[in-house]
C-alpha cells in the first residue's frame, strides 16, 4: 500500500475524500495526483517522514473547500466574474475551517497553498504570510513547525503543475515547454520547486 493509499483509508480523512469524490470528481482527482507529487518532492527533497505525510495530507486535502463551492461556478468554461471569483478564492479558508479537527501544520499548509502564486490569497506578500504563519503561543508554537512554509511552497509547486497540465473546463492541458514558462512567471515560491517538478513529473 503506498503512503496515499492508507492516507485516503484513514478513517478520519475518507468521509472528506469521498464527499469530494461524488461532489466534484475533476477536483478530486486533481488533490490525488497533487498528493502523490507533493510526496515525490518531500522524497526528492529528502524529507523525514512525517513531512512526506504531511504532504500527503495536505495534497489530498488541500481543495476541499471547494465542495462547498456552487459547481457552475467550478466548471465555468469562461473567466470568473468578481463575484465567483470572490467565492472560488474562499476555498482556501474554507478547506482550513472545514477540517477543524485536522493536525494545524496540514491546515496551516492547506491555506497557503495559493500563498506562492503571483496574485496570492488569502494573505497577500512574503512578510504578510511569514509573520501570519509564525506561531504566536506556546501551543501553537508546538503545533505549527518551522517547515510549514517551505512544505507550503512544495504543495504549490506541485498544484500549479497538475492544474497546467491537466485540461480543465476553461482551458486545455499544456505542453511541458508552455507549462515551465508559466510556472517561471506565475509561481513565486522556491524556483528549485518547479525544476523539480518539471522533472519528477515525467519520471
Ligand atoms: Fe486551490
Ligand atoms: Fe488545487
Amino acid at each position: 500500500m503506498t503512503l496515499i493509499d492508507e492516507i485516503i483509508n484513514d478513517s478520519k480523512v475518507m468521509p472528506y475524500v469521498s464527499s469530494l469524490q461524488s461532489y466534484h470528481p475533476e477536483t478530486y482527482y486533481h488533490c490525488l495526483r497533487v498528493a502523490e507529487l507533493a510526496v515525490k518532492l518531500g522524497v526528492e527533497n529528502e524529507y523525514a517522514e512525517k513531512d512526506q505525510r504531511l504532504l500527503g495530507y495536505s495534497g489530498l486535502l488541500h481543495d476541499i473547500g471547494k465542495k462547498c463551492i456552487d459547481k457552475t461556478v467550478l466548471d465555468k468554461p469562461s473567466a470568473l466574474n468578481p463575484e465567483e471569483r470572490h467565492l472560488i478564492t474562499a476555498h482556501t479558508r474554507l478547506g482550513y475551517l472545514l477540517l477543524s479537527t485536522f493536525d494545524s501544520s496540514v491546515r496551516h499548509i492547506i491555506v497557503a497553498h495559493h500563498e506562492f502564486k503571483k496574485n496570492p490569497y488569502p494573505r497577500k506578500g512574503k512578510d504578510r504570510r511569514t509573520r501570519e504563519l509564525l506561531p504566536r503561543t506556546s501551543t501553537e508554537r508546538r503545533a505549527v513547525k518551522p517547515q510549514i512554509s517551505t512544505l507550503a511552497q512544495i504543495l504549490a509547486a506541485a498544484d500549479v503543475y497538475d492544474a497546467l497540465a491537466n485540461a480543465r473546463a476553461y482551458k486545455p492541458a499544456l505542453e511541458k515547454e508552455k507549462i515551465e514558462k508559466i510556472m517561471k512567471q506565475q509561481y513565486a515560491g522556491n524556483q528549485k520547486y518547479v525544476e523539480q517538478v518539471l522533472a519528477i513529473a515525467v519520471r
